[in-house]
């Protein structure tokens, strides 16, 4: 077994490292403070190839495996979560499910600018009442012949209001329940389709996060992506792996806040000495180290299984289960090693534990990986 990235994943990964270092980390805490969105730095990210990194060449992408994907999602992570989220909706949920189940045409039109960053995808699944029941849409789109008529609301959407391409799931035929439902892209501008008010959130408080409403708005038929019927089926295929670019996500936001404790826990002193010989402190660093390898594994192997061919849905959600708690436990950590600093903003480790949260919340819930696994290890 050959644990050794290959030189184009480091050149990835060291890109990915720099570009943090010089174009998201100076602005990071002010665009937290003052819940900005990053459109300058997500520009720049589309000129790198970060925001179309596996998408086939022939449509404008970096053609690179998930493994870099992976890699660069941690490196970007480390520095500001915010970022990452729409690389990572822009990436796993939009380009790979139209460039793996779109049309010829839906791929030529939308892959190039989507991989480029000359335009945002937005995936919109949730509702007020369908979140993790994802089988309960309420949102219609009723089949007009050439066209659906799509009336609804969606709620919590990434990129709600930069985007430019939404990916709408939406129920044709109640009756059918989750064989009913379509997956149709929608852009900005129809006629019938309103973007709703910010949320306001406890971390990722640069991304932006909207409700939408569709009031009767008309899509083509050629709009839908796959066969009638198979936009349930592309939500969940979607979604599993969406769960390994937010499971390097929270990676990122360990290892980030990890890297921060581990060089404070060095300097600072107390008791004579720096922080790091206290065991207090010293276990605190071992046990954060030993989670964010174990997280790196399964991120990797739910990476690798992809990339092979393999089966990922259930590698992807325990990747995703466990780097977002390591995510969540690495950063209060990091917020106790640097004590009073560590609750103040220009330390980092406050908004790196804020933004730890979202990743045992969003593309599946905690809950929702445990019930993928658990329903894979009883029943096979
Ligand atoms: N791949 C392919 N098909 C799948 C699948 C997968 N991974 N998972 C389920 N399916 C299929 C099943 O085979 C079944 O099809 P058949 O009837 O033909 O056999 C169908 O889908 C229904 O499956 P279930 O009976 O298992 O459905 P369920 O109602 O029990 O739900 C669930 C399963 C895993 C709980 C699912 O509802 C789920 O994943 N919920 C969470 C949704 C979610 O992640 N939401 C996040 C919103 S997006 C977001 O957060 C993006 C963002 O902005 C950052």
């Amino acid at each position: 077994m050959d644990f050794n990235y290959t030189e184009e994943q480091l050149m990835i990964q060291k890109a990915a490292r720099d570009f943090a270092q010089s174009e998201l980390l100076p602005g990071v805490i002010e665009r937290d403070e003052t819940e900005t969105f990053p459109t300058e730095q997500i520009k720049q990210m589309g000129e790198l190839g970060f925001l179309g990194m596996m998408v086939d060449p022939k449509y404008g992408g970096s053609g690179l495996d998930t493994v870099s994907y992976v890699l660069a999602m941690e490196e970007i992570s480390k520095v500001d979560a915010s970022a990452s989220v729409v690389m990572s909706v822009n990436n796993s949920l939009v380009c790979w499910g139209i460039q793996t189940y779109g049309s010829e045409e839906q791929k030529e039109k939308y892959l190039p600018r989507l991989a480029s960053g000359e335009i945002i995808g937005a995936f919109c699944l949730s509702e007020p009442e369908a979140g993790s029941d994802a089988t309960s849409q309420k949102t219609t789109a009723i089949d007009k012949g050439d066209h659906y008529l799509v009336n609804g609301t969606k709620n919590w959407i990434t990129n709600g209001k930069t985007a430019s391409v939404y990916i709408v799931i939406a129920q044709t035929d109640v009756e059918k329940r989750h064989k009913g439902i379509n997956a149709l892209i929608i852009e900005r501008g129809a006629e019938g389709f309103e973007i709703g008010p910010k949320e306001r959130k406890m971390g990722i408080r640069g991304s932006d996060t909207h409700s939408l409403m569709f009031n009767d708005v008309k899509v083509p038929k050629e709009n839908r992506i796959g066969e009638d019927g198979f936009g349930f089926k592309f939500a969940m295929k979607v979604l599993s792996g969406g769960r390994i670019g937010i499971a390097a996500q929270a990676l990122g936001i360990a290892s980030g806040a990890y890297e921060l404790a581990l060089k404070y826990s060095k300097e600072r002193k107390s008791f004579g000495t720096e922080i790091s010989n206290h065991q207090a402190i010293a276990f605190k660093l071992a046990d954060m180290a030993v989670n964010i390898e174990a997280a790196r594994h399964l991120c990797m192997k739910a990476a690798w299984d992809k990339d092979n061919g393999n089966n990922y849905d259930v590698s992807g959600a325990m990747a995703k289960l466990f780097a977002s708690q390591t995510a969540m436990d690495t950063a209060i950590e990091a917020v106790q090693i640097h004590g009073g600093n560590g609750y103040v903003r220009e330390y980092h480790v406050e908004r790196m534990m804020r933004d730890a949260k979202i990743t045992q919340i969003y593309e599946g819930t905690s809950e929702i990986q445990k019930i993928v696994i658990s329903r894979s290890v009883i029943n096979g």
